[in-house]
């Protein structure tokens, strides 16, 4: 069954890394015959640029009808001005908004091989295994009002975080369900002794639980979870938290294995539709995945960004937007096997180890899925 999957490489690094990972696609595609179809779009400075605006009308055709999207990374300093009225960063919140992708799934497991490169000891981190789902459409990221105006006493500004117990169940549950292939427990992180919104959010995440029996369930305060994340990641499963605490705690998670150039990401929305694959019926989500780290312009177009967490983020596309598990697994194994392999892109290098470029770790990674069975 043909798929359609839009590419959008952004700006920075993204286009270079996306390449990569729709070089692994294509190459796992020949042989695997998904029925890939490639179509690029432009999304954040690139697109303001061309069209002075972050999100064409185009890409948000291409998107909606498309069955998943690979996103690079949007920004940099070129459209950094904080007086701009378009900026690069808001291609993807509309983005997010108008496909309604309310779930971002964001792993963090560090590999064996590079246990060393986290800056913290490393019996806290191995072993860690952790996904948290980030509520992504809704909280102080959309709430309104959101304006700078004149007050009373001078410049004033606001921001609204404002949930519905629709938005916190459906999360909530995808949480559970998710937490059900892992090891069963889920950490709901709010806020709950100051905020209304996370008083709610407990409520209702409480009220998710009592139909979940069979899944562990506990409550954390988004504070205490900051340290807790540190101290002991390895107690922790599946955690679900709302769209601000979620997007500070990921970058503090992002730290464990070492390197943001490995963690990919996956944006999940409502639209679901059946896929056959192998003959068999299977449940597809669509969604958008793009590695965890940033554009990067410092080492733009220098051929030397990590591609790994784009093309295990093209891993998580076959996964949750194909139902094709069993290609999203050899594209797993083949980047777990070139990290065992020694290959090392300079965010990853440690002084005087040898140092492979965007290409060649692409390259290698298509070499580890031509030796695989097809
Ligand atoms: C992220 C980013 C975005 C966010 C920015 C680029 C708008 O930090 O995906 O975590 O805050 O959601
Ligand atoms: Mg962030």
């Amino acid at each position: 069954m043909a798929a359609k999957i839009a590419v959008l490489g952004g700006d920075g690094i993204g286009p270079e890394v996306t390449a990569e990972a729709v070089a692994c696609l294509r190459a796992l595609d020949r042989r695997a015959g998904l029925g890939l179809e490639f179509e690029e779009g432009q999304i954040g400075g690139c697109a303001i640029d061309a069209h002075g605006t972050a999100l064409p009308d185009s890409t948000l055709r291409l998107v909606r009808e498309s069955d998943a999207v690979l996103l690079g990374a949007v920004g940099g300093p070129k459209w950094d001005d904080p007086k701009a009225v378009v900026r690069p960063e808001q291609g993807l919140l509309t983005l997010r908004r108008e496909l309604e992708l309310f779930a971002n799934l964001r792993p963090v497991k560090p590999v064996d091989a590079l246990v060393g490169a986290s800056t913290l000891k490393e019996e806290v981190v191995r072993g860690v295994d952790i996904l948290v789902i980030r509520e992504l459409t809704g909280g102080i990221y959309f709430g309104k009002p959101s304006e700078r105006r004149d007050g009373p006493h001078g410049r004033e500004a606001v921001d609204t975080l404002l949930y519905t117990e629709g938005e916190i169940q459906r999360v909530v549950e995808m949480a559970f369900d998710l937490a059900r292939g892992r090891k069963n427990k889920v950490t709901s992180v709010d806020k709950a002794n100051v905020l209304s919104s996370s008083r709610l959010w407990r409520e209702v995440a409480g009220e998710v639980a009592a139909k979940n029996e069979d899944v562990a369930f506990e409550n954390l305060l988004v504070d205490a979870m900051a340290m807790h994340l540190i101290s002991r990641p390895r107690d922790f499963d599946v955690i679900v938290t709302e769209n601000m605490f979620g997007d500070i705690l990921t970058d503090e998670a992002a730290m464990l294995p070492g390197s943001m150039g490995l963690l990919p990401s996956a944006s999940l929305g409502t639209r679901r539709s059946e896929r056959t694959v192998n003959g068999e019926k299977r449940a597809a989500i669509f969604g958008l995945y793009e590695p965890i780290h940033g554009s990067a312009p410092d080492i733009a177009g220098k051929g030397v960004a990590n591609p790994l967490a784009a093309i295990l983020s093209a891993a998580f596309l076959l996964r949750y937007s194909l139902a094709a598990e069993e290609a999203a697994q050899r594209i797993e194994a083949a980047v777990a096997g070139v990290l065992a392999d020694g290959l090392r892109t300079g965010d990853l290098a440690r002084p005087g180890e040898p140092r492979v470029s965007t290409t060649e770790m692409g390259a290698a990674v298509r070499e580890r899925l031509a030796r695989g069975a097809a």
